[in-house]
Formats: structure tokens, C-alpha cells, sequence
């Protein structure tokens, strides 16, 4: 068993992980060696860093930059396209944290795309009433990703694990966290590190669907993690839908699309969109695509699906499409502002968006919910901290509005590797660590999962695969929990993963090799991935109304409804049991829940649910 002492460990090397092993660095710069101390910290990630999936963010990172808009106005919209299920203290705090955020990235690097008098350039984004998201072409996450990697080179304090799988935390039984346990990838070995703070940044689990913008390692693993240790899981029954991915592939086209004066249109070449209560048909033109297509994921992904319903869908090899119209941008315009999305419609759907219309149609994009976390990051397991996609601080609510997630990682990857930097320098201060205990705890991870993994790979074992079992999670999660649900499918497709977590102890995998091991990775991804979808379906069947992402067919259910619903779900891990699910009241001390208006509607018109 290698063992390894760190202060602070960070689970994942995207973007969250990187902004919070910064901050804990510098934290420990100015205020440890105030003390005295130094701060070691280590940074794990399944892949190298640069393969992390910020770095398929495209359109960009919203943060209050105009002279006519206001903190409060970002507030108000990202609390109404949450559907008043958003904690606001945390979105008030967000919203005044992130124009710094974004500066400071510039500071590092990172190359903001800007107007010809210098400023920073802004665009329009899905339900955010003015141009707020900054942008970087519509390579954003790159070269974020990018920037945040090279400036974490400049601390020695960081460690990097690359290629470390985290399998497990390791938890006292005063529920304080003590460290991880890690496979190796290259060699098959198993690391012990222990820590005083643990932050896991390691996404979303939008690979639990099979239609899906993700790269393939977004597969949940820390949520499930965490939750295995009694954190619970919020919210996560709100899965966004990104209205356009393309057909086939799920290869994200970015809003920033709709943001520069695309538009959307059916089967007929009509911009069904007016019909859902998203405003008034805009003249085609840069600037002037205000309403309609901006209006927010959830309700764009909805119309598709009512367009679906009534046959005015288009096809595309098997799928259902609409199209996304460019053309009247120009050329020109496209290059500069769009080039990823004209490379990327060229190479998998053969389309020049300059001349031709880009199929697309909705793919699960982004889990709203996640680890359960207070404001400050930290969950109900002391020195165990979450941010980014894989965590809920509560920002988001029932829907998310595109490019506050990359604002996000940055303004809580921040507080949360603060925070963590704190726990480490307290814990440092205090009492001797009782290493005896910490050990013991160590070596009892190490043995279950040696005895487990060695289980997965039993050659005594008859084999099975762990692929028929990920085929049939994502199909049913595809059909009974999708854009909208109801009881029956919803039902049936627990009781499916229910199933199939009982199919999951037989698997025996097929590759025993040590190195590189893919085939057994990939299983416990799986393994993760079935807690996850559990939570998720667990948690739709119980919310009985629809709100934001989260949309019921049955007419009883149909409407939000506030005095039953405006709550959080919260799932709580059993062993060897069902999931169970606990109720928690929303922060709304702001600003009381209201009708969610776009498109330029007053009070009573109301957006009508489509
Ligand atoms: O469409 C996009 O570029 C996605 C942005 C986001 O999810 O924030």
C-alpha cells in the first residue's frame, strides 16, 4: 500500500479543481507561512488536466460588464431561470464575486475576446435579459482551462496525480474527512492519501443519458462518492437539456449561436418558437435576436418536444431535428465569431452553416443538481468540500442559465479551496493528528477495495460485461426521465435501475490486466453512474409538480406549485436499500417566487408552459 500526507487534496483537474487548488495554494502562501506553516496539496484527476471537459465549454462566462447592466440584474435573471428554486444568498454572492473573477483570468492569460476600442466583448445568452458573457471565440472553456492550468504550474505546492482514479474518501467516525483512495491508471496500484480537507471538483454525470453533449468521463463519480458516505445528493431531478446538439454525435452548438442572431426553425422553415410564450418573431439580424431563441434551455428543449409531438420535426439519419439558422450572418462573421461551430457542423453533419441550415436537437448538457454542499462549499462531512458541476451550492435552481456555469467554477472554486486552505491550516494548529486511527481507517479502505477489485476480475468468476448494463441505464433514463416524465415511466425506469444494480454485482470483467486497465474503469464508472441515475429518477417521481428542467405530463402535475414544491430534494444513500428522499427549504429572502416572464411580457400575460 503506498501511502502519501497532503494538507489538502483536490479531486480533478477541470476547471473547479484547478481554481480551487490555485486559491488553496495562495492561501496557504500568505496566510500559512504567516503561521508558519507550509500547505502541500494535491491535485487528482482520472485524466490529464487539459483532457478535463471544460474544455468543451464553447460559448462563454457570464459577469455584470456594461455600463447599463446591474449585479442585481444578473441576480434577478439567474433567479427567475432557476424557477425560485436558486438559494439566493449564494446567487448574490455569485453575482458580485464573478466580474472579478473573470478579470483575474485575464490577468493569467486568458484571451477575452474584445471590441475594437479594447473592451472586453459581451454577448447574449439564453435568458439573461442583456449581454453579459464574456467570451473567447466560442473556444471559452479552452482557453480558460488552458490558462487556469499553466498559472497552476507557477505554485510548487501543487502535487499533480494524473491518471489517478479516485475510488473512495476515507471518513472517521466523528464524520471528518481524513483523505481518498486512488488507483493508479498506468501501473493498477492503489494510493492512500490523507489529508485535513478533501475538495471534489469532478463534474457532472450527464453520461447517465444516452443523448448527451459530455465527453465520456462525465460519469459522476464524486457525487456518487460522497453520497456512498451519507452526503446527500440535491436537486437532482433538474437535468438540463441544451436545446442544440447535433444529431448523432450530441456535439454541443453552442447558444452563443442563438446569442449572435441565430435563430431556430422547423421542418416548414417556421420560427416555432413565438408560439411558446418567448416573445415576439425579431427581425433577422446580429443585435436583433433578443427574444424567442434566447429565451431559456428548458423552455427551448420543451418546444422542441411539443414540435416533435405534432410532426413538424425534420429528420437526420434516425433523429428528430430542428435546424438552427446561421446563414444570415455571413461568412465573415461566422470566422470570427463562430469558427468552432462552422468546423464542427462541417466535419460531423456535413453542413457549411454559411449557406446551409445545422440540424440539431436537445442532449443532456449539465446536472443542475449535485453534493449537497452550504454556502461556503463544504458538506455535511467536515473538511469535505464540492464545487463546480459535481456540487449543489444552490445557484442554479431548477434550470441553469448557460455561461454561469463557468463563472461558477471560478467563483466558488475560489471559496471552496479557501475554505479548504482554513480547515488545513486549523487542523494544523490543533491537536496532533491521531495518525494510529487515520491509518487503520486507510488500510481498512485499501483491503475492501483490493478485495473488491480483485472480485471484478476473478478469472474463477464466469465473465460478464459491464456493457448490456450501461446500454440499458441509458435507454431507460432516455425514455422515462427525459425532457418530460410522468409517474408510470418514472416508476418503471427505477425499478429498471433497481434491476440492473443487482445485475451490477455479477459483472466479471474481461481485461485482468494491471495497466491501463479501461474495461475495469469503466465498470466502476458504471457502478457510479446506476447510484446517480437512482437519485436522479428517485427524485423526479417524488416532485410532484413542474418547475424549470424538471417537467411532469400528468395535468395535476403540469403547473409549479410553491406551497407543496418550493423545496429541495435531497437524496440520502442506504445501503443495501432504496435511496431515500428528505425535503429542504429554499433560501428566497430576496426576492419572492414570481411568474417567469420572457420575451418582453408584462405581469399577467405569462409566459405560456409549453
Ligand atoms: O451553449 C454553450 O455554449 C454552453 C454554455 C454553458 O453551458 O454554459
Amino acid at each position: 500500500m503506498q501511502q502519501h500526507e497532503f494538507d489538502v487534496i483536490v479531486v480533478g483537474g477541470g476547471g473547479a479543481g484547478l481554481r480551487a487548488a490555485i486559491a488553496a495554494a495562495e492561501e496557504g502562501a500568505t496566510k500559512g507561512t504567516a503561521q508558519g506553516a507550509t500547505l502541500n496539496i494535491a491535485m487528482l484527476s482520472k485524466v490529464y488536466p487539459m483532457r478535463s471537459h471544460t474544455v468543451a465549454a464553447e460559448g462563454g462566462a457570464a459577469a455584470v460588464t456594461r455600463a447599463d447592466d446591474t449585479v442585481e440584474a444578473h441576480f434577478a435573471d439567474t433567479v427567475a431561470g432557476g424557477d425560485w428554486l436558486a438559494e439566493q444568498g449564494v446567487v448574490d454572492y455569485f453575482v458580485r464575486h464573478a466580474h472579478a473573477e473573470l478579470v483575474q483570468m485575464e490577468r493569467w492569460g486568458c484571451p477575452w475576446s474584445r471590441q475594437a476600442n479594447g473592451d472586453v466583448q459581451v454577448r447574449r445568452f439564453g435568458g439573461m435579459k442583456t449581454e453579459r458573457t464574456w467570451f473567447a471565440a466560442d473556444k471559452t472553456g479552452f482557453h480558460m482551462l488552458h490558462t487556469l492550468f499553466q498559472t497552476s504550474l507557477k505554485y510548487p505546492a501543487i502535487q499533480r496525480f494524473d491518471e489517478y482514479f479516485v475510488l473512495d474518501l476515507l471518513v472517521n467516525d466523528d464524520r471528518q474527512v481524513q483523505g481518498v483512495l486512488a488507483l493508479e491508471i498506468s501501473t493498477g496500484a492503489l494510493h492512500v492519501l490523507y489529508a485535513k480537507a478533501v475538495i471534489m471538483a469532478t463534474g457532472g454525470a450527464g453520461r447517465v443519458f444516452r443523448f448527451n453533449t459530455n465527453g465520456g468521463i462525465v460519469t459522476g463519480d464524486g457525487m456518487a462518492i460522497a453520497y456512498r458516505h451519507g452526503v446527500p445528493l440535491r436537486d437532482m431531478e433538474f437535468v438540463q437539456y441544451h436545446p442544440t446538439g447535433l444529431p448523432g454525435s450530441g456535439i454541443l452548438i453552442t447558444e452563443a449561436s442563438r446569442g449572435e442572431g441565430g435563430v431556430l426553425v422547423n421542418k416548414a422553415g417556421y420560427r416555432y418558437l413565438q408560439d411558446y410564450g418567448l416573445g415576439p418573431e425579431t427581425p433577422l439580424g446580429k443585435p436583433e435576436n433578443k427574444h424567442m431563441e434566447l429565451g431559456p434551455r428548458d423552455k427551448l428543449s420543451q418546444a422542441f418536444w411539443h414540435e416533435q409531438q405534432a410532426g413538424r420535426t425534420g429528420k437526420h439519419g434516425d433523429s428528430d431535428v430542428v435546424y438552427l439558422d446561421l446563414r444570415h450572418l455571413g461568412k465573415a462573421y461566422l470566422q470570427e465569431r463562430l469558427p468552432f461551430i462552422c468546423e464542427l457542423a462541417q466535419s460531423y453533419v456535413n453542413v457549411d452553416p454559411a449557406t446551409q441550415l445545422i440540424p440539431i436537437r436537445p442532449a443532456v448538457h449539465y446536472t443542475m443538481g449535485g453534493i449537497a454542499t452550504d454556502r461556503y462549499c463544504e458538506t455535511a462531512i467536515q473538511g469535505l468540500y464540492a464545487v463546480g458541476e459535481c456540487a449543489s451550492v444552490g445557484l442554479h435552481g431548477a434550470n441553469r442559465l448557460g455561461s454561469n456555469s463557468l463563472t461558477e467554477l471560478l467563483v466558488f472554486g475560489r471559496l471552496a479551496g479557501e475554505q479548504a486552505a482554513k480547515q488545513a491550516l486549523a487542523g494544523a494548529a490543533s491537536a496532533a493528528v491521531d495518525t494510529a486511527a487515520r491509518t487503520h481507517i486507510g488500510e481498512r479502505c485499501y483491503q475492501r477495495w483490493q478485495q473488491k477489485l480483485s472480485h471484478l476480475c476473478d478469472t474463477q468468476r464466469e465473465m460478464r460485461s459491464w456493457v448490456p448494463i450501461k446500454r440499458a441505464l441509458v435507454a431507460t433514463m432516455e425514455a422515462g426521465c427525459g425532457i418530460y416524465r410522468d409517474e408510470a415511466g418514472l416508476q418503471e425506469t427505477l425499478a429498471t435501475i433497481h434491476q440492473l444494480q443487482q445485475d451490477a454485482q455479477h459483472i466479471r470483467i474481461g481485461d485482468t490486466s494491471a495497466a491501463y486497465n479501461t474495461d475495469l474503469l469503466q465498470c466502476l464508472e458504471l457502478e457510479f453512474c446506476l447510484d446517480v441515475a437512482e437519485t436522479i429518477c428517485l427524485a423526479a417521481l417524488e416532485r410532484r409538480e413542474s418547475r424549470g428542467a424538471h417537467q411532469r405530463l400528468e395535468s395535476a402535475y403540469q403547473a409549479r406549485n410553491d406551497a407543496e414544491y418550493l423545496q429541495h430534494s435531497q437524496v440520502f444513500f442506504r445501503a443495501n436499500a432504496p435511496a431515500e428522499l428528505r425535503w429542504q427549504a429554499v433560501d428566497t429572502h430576496i426576492s419572492a417566487p414570481a411568474e417567469r416572464l420572457y420575451g418582453g411580457q408584462t405581469a399577467g400575460e405569462g409566459a405560456k408552459d409549453a
